[in-house]
């Protein structure tokens, strides 16, 4: 197959987007896919769009742009996420860019992979975490997942964790900078998080997202420029935490 490169989740953020498609494009890349929550959080929503509109082979709806098109989207937010979400729709409004996100989906299927916002059985909404959380799918349900959802699909992407993970029937794996390249056999069943280009929370605020050949995943982790990223959330008057924690990864 040929090799791609999955980003999810730029949440309004040009530099650290900027900073992925400058790496992506000495990668040896055919196509880009982005899993969805292009905007939210953010100053830059319209260049984020426009960007990926522009270079962006697969762009799917996510939760973020889900909210921005309902405006009754329900109490799923907590009170920056929804501030900033309403920012988020005023801004896109007035630059008349909301038809740039009606038509998007929230998952694609291509031959044996699913491509999705959020977990291959909830592709909007459903986080995938360690510890067992009500609405949260735990790891050991994945493993499960792989085993008895996985029929017509072998291997499935997601971004909305903000967290990358690699799952096989064997278990999890977590890349980190000494191990992010992971070999996999053509037969495996794969549940690919590829991690967020504008708001990591592992501990690492560099951008992160994944490439994948068939038979390799690699996971790349870039750095930004997040304080600019950072006054540029300030100056447009979103909540401050959505500034701070772009230099802690959280
Ligand atoms: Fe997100």
């Amino acid at each position: 197959m040929r090799k791609i490169a999955v980003i999810s989740d730029v949440h309004s953020n040009l530099e650290a987007l900027e900073a992925v498609l400058a790496r992506i494009d000495g990668l040896g890349v055919e196509a880009i896919y982005s899993l969805g929550d292009v905007v939210g959080y953010g100053p830059d929503p319209e260049a984020c769009l426009l960007l990926t509109k522009d270079r962006c082979f697969l762009r799917l709806l996510g939760n973020h742009e889900h909210a921005v098109l309902n405006p009754d989207y329900g109490d799923t937010f907590n009170p920056a996420a929804r501030q900033a979400i309403d920012w988020t729709r005023e801004h896109l409004q007035k630059a008349g860019l909301l038809d740039c996100i009606s038509d998007l989906q929230p998952y694609t299927r291509e031959d044996e992979i699913l491509f999705a916002h959020g977990s291959a059985q909830n592709a909007l909404h459903e986080y995938l975490v360690e510890v067992n959380r009500s609405g949260y799918s735990t790891f050991d349900e994945i493993v499960d997942s792989l085993e008895n959802d996985f029929i017509y699909f072998r291997i499935c992407f997601v971004g909305h964790n903000h967290k990358p993970f690699l799952a096989t029937t064997e278990g999890f794996i977590h890349p980190h900078q000494e191990m992010n390249e992971f070999q996999v056999s053509m037969e495996e069943k794969l549940y690919i998080s590829v991690g967020s280009v504008g708001q990591p929370r592992d501990g690492d605020p560099r951008a992160c997202f994944a490439t994948f050949d068939g038979s390799k995943v690699t996971y790349h982790r870039v750095p930004y420029a997040f304080e600019t990223t950072a006054e540029k959330i300030r100056s447009a008057g979103l909540p401050k935490t959505l500034a701070d924690r772009l230099a802690l990864g959280k």
